[in-house]
């Protein structure tokens, strides 16, 4: 199948640059006995705001523009890539965000998203676990009462069939890399799993582009979200969305399943979501150091390794490695945090975890 025809009636507004590039890393490979490790630069989507979440961005965004959408409702955790990265793309589309948040460890980019969010003009609504959906809900009608236009809910870690497209779309940029000889074919994609949302686009993609590449999902946000089932279930809706897209009748779930299910790395999680740990950290900074590239704590640096471990364990230094590189640091923001309220302005006043250097 080819990736134009998936693409042609969905709506989409272009904000991002693609293909983004891919990079080998030689040294850290070599340091790690790696034959091969190669980078996809996803923090290169876009020039002042990029990462992962553009791509899904591209399609929801789409979406709400052609529903004259004014008002964007999602919920997430206060520091939150999603959110600081939908305020922050919504507002050049003329569109404002409602960020629901629930409270997470405290960060340097958590401080920078919020910044960023805020500056967007992203109003921040907190509540907890058990809050959250009601609070979304009634944040959802009351913006409707307030009749500003229609008002479109993203799902948290902005996920859903159709902002999988992009990540779809992104296997097949892959495969043209690849045919034009700029990446060895990866025998294995490393891959946060945060919303689930980029892992398994890519894995739905990759499977309809022909590629045999395994995605291997790093567990970095909670254990009781990343299931198994969970992940075929959202492989399964890409993979459907995108041949519904191309006018195919959906395939059968064996067709459709068979390579997708992605190994999970379960190791690297430490004591929760955007814990950081040693061991990450540790690898995070080898790295930087010898690559160049910042990590953060609570994405990358897990997955990077949960690669790590993965590849050890299963004696795998001799395939072809490439990690999806995710992280893309906030644009610098300047913010009077001394008017912010209480539940927001704790992220500037307490300190950070201290493996956070
Ligand atoms: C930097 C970064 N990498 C990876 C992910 C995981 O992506 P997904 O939510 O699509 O699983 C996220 C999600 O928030 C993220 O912010």
């Amino acid at each position: 199948m080819t990736e134009n025809a998936s693409t042609r009636d969905i709506p989409r507004v272009s904000i991002g640059t693609w293909p983004t590039p891919v990079h080998e890393a030689p040294r850290f490979a070599a340091e790690h006995q790696l034959r091969s490790l190669w980078v996809k630069r996803e923090d290169q989507s876009h020039a002042v705001c990029g990462g992962n979440k553009v791509r899904g961005l591209e399609y929801l965004l789409g979406r709400a523009i052609q529903r004259n959408v004014k008002t964007l409702v999602s919920f997430s955790s206060a520091g939150s890539h999603h959110l600081s990265k939908t305020a922050w793309h919504a507002r050049q589309l003329g569109m404002s965000t409602v960020a629901v948040f629930v409270p997470q460890p405290n960060a340097q980019y958590v401080r920078a998203n919020i910044a960023t969010a805020l500056a967007a003009g992203a109003r921040y609504v907190p509540a907890n676990y058990a809050t959250v959906l009601p609070k979304t809900i009634t944040c959802c009608l009351r913006e409707r009462l307030r009749g500003n236009g229609p008002v479109m809910f993203i799902p948290p870690g902005g996920s859903s069939p159709r902002s999988m497209y992009g990540h779809v779309r992104a296997a097949f940029e892959l495969k043209e890399q690849i045919d034009a000889g700029l990446v060895p074919k990866p025998d294995y994609i490393y891959v946060a799993l945060g919303s689930l949302g980029t892992a398994c686009g890519l894995a739905a993609g990759l499977h309809h582009a022909r590629l045999d590449t395994k995605v291997v999902g790093a567990i970095v946000s909670h254990r009781w979200y990343c299931t198994a089932r969970r992940l075929r279930k959202m492989t399964s809706k890409a993979s459907w969305a995108f041949t519904t897209a191309l006018g195919t009748t959906r395939p059968r779930v064996s067709d459709d399943l068979g390579m997708l299910q992605p190994p999970q790395i379960e190791d690297t999680l430490g004591r929760g979501y955007a814990q950081f740990t040693d061991s990450a950290m540790r690898r995070a900074a080898q790295f930087k150091a010898v690559e160049g590239l910042p990590f953060d704590g609570t994405y990358m640096a897990k997955t990077l390794d949960g690669m790590l471990n993965f590849i050890e364990r299963r004696g795998l230094h001799d395939k072809n490695h490439l990690l999806w590189y995710t992280y893309c640091p906030a644009p610098p923001t300047e913010i009077d945090v001394k008017t912010l309220p209480s539940a927001l302005r704790r992220y500037f006043d307490e300190p950070v975890q201290p493996l956070d250097v």
